[in-house]
C-alpha cells in the first residue's frame, strides 16, 4: 500500500545542516496499522510530511498503492491534493466556527470527492456513529471537549474513505485517562474498517497497543522494525531497549561461548549469568545484559540450585495499582522487578534472591 525507499530530508538552518530523515525505508501493507516511534526530533513528522506531499525530500522514492508519488531519480512529485490520503494532526485543526457536521462533511463538500447533498448527509451520520458522536452533529465545534474534537478530526479524515490515513500524535493533547480510552477506540475502529494507517508517536505504550508493526526511529534513521512484541522482547540495541519499555542493564564480559554460539556465560560484577548469545558475540567481548522487570522472579529464601540467581536487598517499594514495583540493590546495580499486587508485598530492607531465566536475558553489544 505504502512503500518508502531511501527517504532523506536535510534542512539548512542558521547554524548548519540538520539531517532530519536519513535513508529511511519501510513498507505498510494494506489493512496494516504501522507506527513510527521515537523521541522528540528523531524525524517522525518530517517523514510523515514527505509522504503527505507537504515536504519535498532530497532523495528517495515513495509509492502509494503502486503509484509513485515521489521519486528524486525520475523527477516525480505528486502534489498533496492528488495523493489519496487522510490526515490527522496533533493540533486537531477542527474549525471552531463550524458545527460538527460541517467540519466532518467538509472533504465531501469541498474536496476531490464531491458527493450529492443527501449522500453527504448519510455518510456524515454513519461516520459520526462510528466515532460515537451521534447526537452532536449540530453542536458548534468550539463547544466540544478535547476528546470529542479529536474524534471529529478522525471522522473528517475518514469520511472521504482515504486509502491511507496519516496520523501525527493525534492523542497527545488529551488527558491520561482519555488518551488510553481513545487508544482502544482507535484500535477497534481501524480493525472494523480494515483501514491502512501510518501513525506517529513518541509514546511507546501507545505504539505497542495500536500497531501491527512499528519502526523505531533515532536520529533520523530507522533503528529497528517489526511487530511490537518482537521489539519489546528482542530490542536490537541499547537505544531501543531503553526507549521501549522499562529495562534493567548489567554490564559483563563473555567468558563462555559454546560452539553453536547459543548458550553462553557472562561474567558480571554481581555474578555469572547464563544466557543465549547472539551469533556475532564472541568470547571475551564486553556486553550488556538486558532484562525486563516482569522477567525477574523474586524469591525470599536462597534457592537450591542457584543458576542465574543474584542476591539483593529491597531498596524501595512502589505500589502503582496494577502492580508492585521493587527497586532492588544487587551489588552496585538497582534492579527493577515487578510483581502483581496480589503477591504478598516485600518489606524495605528485606533480603531477596532474584532469578533471571536465561531465555529472558538479551545480550546486547556494549
Ligand atoms: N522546517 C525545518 N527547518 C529546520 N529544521 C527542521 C525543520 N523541520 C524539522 N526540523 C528538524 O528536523 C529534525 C526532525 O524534526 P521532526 O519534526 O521530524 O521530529 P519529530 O520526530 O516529529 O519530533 P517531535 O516528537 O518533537 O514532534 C529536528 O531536529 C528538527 O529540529
Ligand atoms: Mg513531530
Amino acid at each position: 500500500m505504502l512503500t518508502v525507499e531511501g527517504l532523506t530530508r536535510t534542512f539548512v538552518t542558521g547554524d548548519g545542516q540538520v539531517q532530519a530523515v536519513h535513508d529511511v525505508s519501510f513498507e505498510v501493507k494494506t489493512g496494516e496499522f504501522f507506527s513510527l516511534l521515537g523521541p522528540s526530533g528523531c524525524g517522525k513528522t518530517t517523514t510523515l510530511r514527505c509522504i503527505a506531499g507537504l515536504e519535498t525530500p532530497d532523495s528517495g522514492e515513495i509509492w502509494i498503492d503502486d503509484k509513485p508519488v515521489f521519486s528524486s531519480k525520475k523527477g516525480i512529485m505528486v502534489p498533496v491534493h492528488e495523493r489519496e490520503i487522510g490526515m490527522v494532526f496533533q493540533s486537531y485543526a477542527v474549525w471552531p466556527h463550524m458545527t460538527v457536521a460541517q467540519n466532518v462533511s467538509y472533504p465531501l463538500v469541498h474536496g476531490r470527492r464531491k458527493l450529492p447533498r443527501n449522500e453527504t448527509k448519510k455518510r456524515v451520520k454513519e461516520i459520526l456513529h462510528l466515532v460515537q458522536l451521534d447526537d452532536l452533529e449540530a453542536r458548534p465545534s468550539s463547544l466540544l471537549s478535547g476528546g470529542q474534537q479529536q474524534r471529529v478530526a478522525v471522522a473528517r479524515a475518514l469520511v472521504a474513505e482515504p486509502q491511507l490515513l496519516l496520523m501525527d500524535e493525534p492523542l497527545s493533547n488529551l488527558d491520561a485517562k482519555l488518551r488510553v480510552e481513545m487508544r482502544h477506540e482507535l484500535r477497534d475502529l481501524f480493525e472494523r474498517l480494515k483501514l491502512t494507517a501510518l501513525y506517529v508517536t513518541h509514546d511507546q505504550e501507545e505504539a505497542l497497543v495500536l500497531s501491527h508493526r512499528m519502526a523505531v526511529m533515532h536520529g533520523g534513521r530507522v533503528v529497528q522494525l517489526g511487530p511490537p512484541m518482537d521489539i519489546y522482547k528482542e530490542p536490537a540495541n541499547l537505544f531501543v531497549a531503553g526507549f521501549v519499555g522499562t529495562t534493567n542493564l548489567i554490564e559483563g564480559r563473555v567468558v563462555g561461548a559454546d560452539g553453536a554460539g547459543e548458550r553462553g556465560l557472562v561474567e558480571t560484577a554481581v555474578g555469572k549469568l547464563r544466557c543465549a548469545l547472539p551469533q556475532q558475540v564472541v568470547q571475551g567481548q564486553r556486553v550488556s545484559l538486558m532484562f525486563r522487570p516482569e522477567a525477574v522472579s523474586i524469591h525470599t529464601a536462597a534457592c537450591g540450585s542457584p543458576v542465574n540467581v543474584l542476591p539483593g536487598h529491597v531498596r524501595a517499594v512502589v505500589f502503582t495499582g496494577n502492580r508492585i514495583e521493587y527497586d532492588i540493590d544487587v551489588g552496585q546495580y538497582h534492579v527493577r522487578a515487578d510483581t502483581n499486587p496480589y503477591v504478598a508485598p516485600l518489606e524495605k530492607g528485606q533480603s531477596v534472591w532474584l532469578e533471571m531465566p536465561a531465555d529472558r536475558i538479551r545480550v546486547l553489544a556494549a
